[in-house]
């Protein structure tokens, strides 16, 4: 099965954005991070950045139509500064039904406080902040276990 790892605004500046924040690893090192806890469950990955809005909506939707096909398990979403603004990622996520994980490297919660509000936690399944890149290893690992039969 194939796991969805979204990525939004900014994202693509990763390694030189913010460092003492983010970190210094780029996008290129998370997919790479990404590819290898998808090899360990045996899964795909389907890694993608964008900076538009709009075009999150639809790979949610595609996202949506791929887990009721029962070919995807579910997906990773770092929205970016879209966390905090975005009724329509809200939207999208309750509208298909998609098991997604809320992703941020930092811990929105110790930061500035427009960024303790998020748009995507009521339609999330489970959110993941403040592990560093190391995050997306941990969320994937934790859609797997959300898949696991319950009282495994
Ligand atoms: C972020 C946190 C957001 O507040 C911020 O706008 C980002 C990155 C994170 O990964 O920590 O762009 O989602």
């Amino acid at each position: 099965k194939t796991v969805y790892v979204f990525n939004g605004p900014n994202l693509n500046l990763l390694g030189t954005r913010e460092p003492a924040v983010y970190g210094s690893a780029t996008l290129s090192d998370v997919q790479r991070l990404c590819e290898a806890a998808c090899a360990r469950h045996g899964l795909t990955l389907d890694f993608r950045q964008t900076n538009h809005e709009g075009v999150l909506v639809d790979w949610l939707h595609e996202a949506g139509r791929a887990q009721a096909a029962g070919t995807a398990l579910g997906a990773v979403l770092n929205a970016g500064a879209y966390t905090h603004t975005s009724i329509a990622l809200h939207d999208a996520i309750k509208g298909t039904g998609l098991t997604l994980i809320e992703l941020h490297i930092s811990n929105v919660h110790a930061r500035e406080a427009f960024r303790h509000h998020s748009f995507i936690a009521p339609a999330a399944r489970a959110v993941m902040a403040g592990f560093g890149v190391a995050g997306y290893a941990l969320a994937i690992d934790g859609l797997v276990q959300l898949a696991l039969p319950s009282g495994d």
